[in-house]
């Protein structure tokens, strides 16, 4: 692989005390092409603009797909991927649904070890931050026709990254708009996906909400995820989530929460919720905590949840009680080497270069 190392480093321009999420961009990018069939020309080089055609088809029937995963340090600065090879088989997952080429194991891997340790003093050092890293692919072929493109791009770029939320959220149960349905492409991170969430979020934000608890689209009544989250209930003295499906993303903290709990001896349950047991659970005081998880957000707790005009609010608990921060806790113990790693989760980068 071919490396353009920058002459001169950005990272002065940074405040590692300050660092709000995706403002900042480390010194390099990867990036590597599919033409004609074939992979080639993986090159690591100074984060900065691409040019290509305003025909590239991502433009126009938007074929792109992403993935969102973090690199932390311990305390000896030592550096940690969290579950790599998940990304790497879900943008592949993503990649298929939207008839894209999957990305070669070998190139996703390598591009993303090398850049993370050129990249690695961007890394932030304190608990509960990271780097954000941003592998994406997308059509560049310059063909107008509505078909699939031949050319694509595979890019990496990374962004430090602290908390994505600043407080606990108020959450709309959303009734009319639908993020995905049943033979769609909920389950994968099409860039799509995103842009049309953000009118229904907005009018949400407009009502004084922070985001939507999406429902299924056809009956509206079972619950899916909200926002960038994947969505936990401490209902009855269980942990229920959404089983996750073709209208929802499968989560890998989502995933790495349910492991954690399940070795905690909680009783935990994936399966179909219904908005009714969370709106019953709420009027009778048995739903006490509900939360959302997701690489970028972590773990943050819900204030209020709000139904068919209804604001509930869910119980005060202190910090203490919360089995979400007590989830966030163990999850970013293992994230920062602070624990043991029962699992394999950690991935640990040495240094290339
Ligand atoms: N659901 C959606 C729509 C997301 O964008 C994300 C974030 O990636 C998640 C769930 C959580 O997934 P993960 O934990 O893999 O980041
Ligand atoms: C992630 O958590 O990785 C996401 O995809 C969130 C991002 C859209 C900001």
């Amino acid at each position: 692989m071919k490396i353009e190392k920058i002459l001169h480093s950005r990272i002065k321009e940074m405040n590692f005390n300050d660092i709000s999420f995706g403002n900042h961009y480390s010194d390099h990018m990867f990036f590597s092409e599919f033409r004609n069939g074939k992979w080639k020309n993986s090159i690591i080089k100074p984060f900065g603009n691409i040019w290509v055609s305003p025909i590239s088809l991502v433009f126009h029937y938007g074929q792109a797909v992403f993935e969102g995963m973090k690199a932390y340090k311990d305390k000896n600065e030592e550096v940690f991927l969290f579950r790599p090879e998940e990304n790497f088989k879900r943008i592949n997952r993503s990649a298929i649904r939207l008839e894209m080429p999957p990305i070669p194991e070998s190139i996703f891997m390598n591009g993303l070890k090398k850049l993370i340790d050129i990249d690695r003093d961007w890394i932030p050092k304190n608990y509960g931050q990271s780097l954000y890293i941003r592998p994406f692919l997308i059509a560049i072929d310059g063909v107008l026709s509505a078909k699939p493109s031949n050319d694509y791009l595979f890019m990496i770029i990374s962004t430090p990254a602290g908390s994505y939320y600043k407080s606990p959220l108020k959450i709309k149960i959303e009734e009319k708009y639908s993020r995905s349905a049943s033979g769609g492409v909920g389950f994968t991170k099409a860039a799509g996906n995103y842009a049309s969430s953000f009118y229904p979020t907005r009018l949400a934000k407009e009502e004084g909400f922070d985001q939507v608890l999406w429902t299924d689209s056809s009956t509206h009544t079972l619950v899916e995820e909200s926002g960038t989250m994947n969505v936990f209930f401490w209902l009855k003295n269980k942990l229920i989530t959404p089983k996750a499906n073709d209208n929802i993303l499968s989560g890998i903290t989502c995933k790495s929460i349910l492991s954690l709990a399940k070795k905690e001896g909680i009783d935990v349950q994936e399966r179909d919720l219904k908005v009714s047991e969370i709106i019953d659970g709420l009027k009778k005081g048995v739903l006490k905590e509900a939360f959302g998880c997701g690489t970028a957000v972590v773990v943050n707790y819900f204030k209020t949840i709000s139904y068919q005009g209804d604001n509930f609010f869910l119980p005060d608990l202190t910090e203490k009680e919360r089995i979400s921060l007590k989830l966030k806790k163990s999850l970013l113990d293992i994230q920062h080497n602070l624990s043991e790693d029962p699992f394999g989760w950690r991935f640990q980068l040495k240094k290339y270069l």
